[in-house]
């Protein structure tokens, strides 16, 4: 029962004290940022680790935000526990991706319809051939149809989760040439646990590196498109 398993090994929290929707970001000062932003009346439920954690109102809606760490093996720790001792439905994780291909720009949405990876994370559930990791649809169609709204530039495709940032063969620029839009470090983890578990999850990015063109993100272009991105995902969590 995953009453019993709380607190986790890595969760200070208490069953019932994270919302049924969960918001991830790679950094925990991130999470911190989203609660005392975003989120009135949030408690901290978590500070294990430095992984901050938080539950707070969004509209009158109960939303937690909580830190990931960087890449498979830590979100692949995190969204486990809340997904199988905390009974968290749905998990959004926000981050930054690198451009693999050149219709994409600096500051644009890539809400993550599926995620290739070089991880062996999925080898664990002895797939009878390979498993192709994607997004819930419900919470995509709706996370699109608030940034249509919105007018938020944004595509929907596909993410590569790469296990190495600092690539030594930078063999991960030939995935743009197969239509994958980016790459960033957490996606598959988060979609494979979810569909292990039975649960729902949407990983939205936003572009802060161009690998293709070389550019980079200035300070003002990534504090923009931070803030259109918590406004679709926080906008997502509160609809069922
Ligand atoms: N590689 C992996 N993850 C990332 C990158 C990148 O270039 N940019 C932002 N997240």
């Amino acid at each position: 029962m995953s009453k019993e398993q709380c607190p986790s090994p890595h969760n200070a929290a208490a069953y019932g004290d994270i919302a049924k929707t969960v918001l991830m970001c790679g950094d925990p000062l991130r999470a911190k940022f989203v609660a005392e932003t975003f989120l009135t009346d949030a408690v901290q439920y978590n500070a294990i680790r430095g992984m901050y954690g938080y539950t707070g109102l969004y509209k009158g809606h109960r939303v937690s935000v909580q830190g990931h760490g960087m890449g498979i093996p830590s979100i692949g720790i995190y969204s486990h526990e809340l997904f199988h001792h905390y009974d968290v439905d749905r998990i959004i994780r926000f981050g930054t991706a690198g451009a693999l291909t050149d219709d994409m720009n600096l500051g644009d949405m890539l809400f993550a319809q599926g995620a290739c990876t070089d991880s062996n994370y999925g080898h664990q559930f002895d797939f009878p051939a390979q498993f192709a990791p994607i997004a819930d649809y419900g919470m995509l169609e709706t996370a699109v149809r608030i940034a249509r709204e919105r007018q938020f530039p944004f595509k929907v495709g596909n993410i590569y989760s790469a296990d190495v940032f600092y690539d030594e063969s930078d063999r991960q620029m030939d995935w743009g040439k197969y239509g994958v839009k980016a790459v960033e470090m957490e996606a598959a983890g988060l979609y494979i646990n979810a569909a292990a578990a039975g649960k729902k999850a949407l990983t939205i990015c936003t572009i802060s590196d161009q690998l293709v063109r070389k550019e980079f993100a200035t300070v003002e272009q990534r504090q923009s498109s931070f803030t259109n991105m918590m406004e679709v995902a926080l906008e997502t969590a509160i609809t069922e």
